[in-house]
């Protein structure tokens, strides 16, 4: 029997491991829309991620999180759906996943998930020393990522090549 493929591609990673571009391209190639978990909880909050941290913590940041994904994920039309790098951290945001979309990871070295994050001081995770911090999330999280269907090593890999090797494994 021929697999039924789901009509969304939830794309789950680090920080730093090219999410935001690969839905971009990826919803470009197969026509659909692109939703992304970060930008939809700015929207529905008003407020930026890094003033929710500070003013509901992390725990508040996770709750509107799960809201948010739940809401992109029940919608019935065809989605690329970019989640942020904690999104995974809750056993039920991982069974909503599961459930409603083909789970694709991103995985890049440290070296350059730092290159990536440096410049940009808006992830209120990555406060203070940067790598230092990368890689002590790393750790914590290395198995975080382990569950999707497939799994993309972006090492020396364009953002183009990326695509098509989840399009040609979708
Ligand atoms: C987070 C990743 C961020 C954002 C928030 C928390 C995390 O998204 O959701 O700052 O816990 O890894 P990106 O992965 O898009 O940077």
């Amino acid at each position: 029997m021929e697999r039924q493929p789901f009509n969304k591609i939830v794309l789950i990673g680090f920080m730093g491991t090219g999410k935001s571009t690969i839905s971009r391209l990826l919803s470009g190639r197969l026509g659909w829309a692109r939703l992304d978990g970060d930008e939809e909880i700015e929207r529905v909050s008003g407020k930026r991620i890094s003033d929710i941290f500070a003013a509901d913590g992390e725990a508040g940041f996770r709750r509107i999180e799960t809201t948010v994904l739940e809401s992109l994920l029940k919608d019935e039309s065809p989605a690329i759906v970019a989640t942020g790098g904690g999104a995974v951290l809750s056993e039920y945001n991982r069974s909503l996943m599961l459930d409603h979309a083909w789970v694709v990871a991103l995985k890049a070295s440290p070296e350059h998930i730092i290159e990536r994050v440096k410049s940009d001081s808006s992830r209120p995770l990555l406060q203070g020393d940067a790598a230092e911090r990368v890689h002590t999330l790393l750790e914590q999280r290395k198995h975080a990522y382990d569950f999707a269907h497939f799994t993309v090593d972006t090492t020396g890999l364009t953002a183009e090549q990326v695509a098509s090797a989840i399009m040609e494994a979708y």
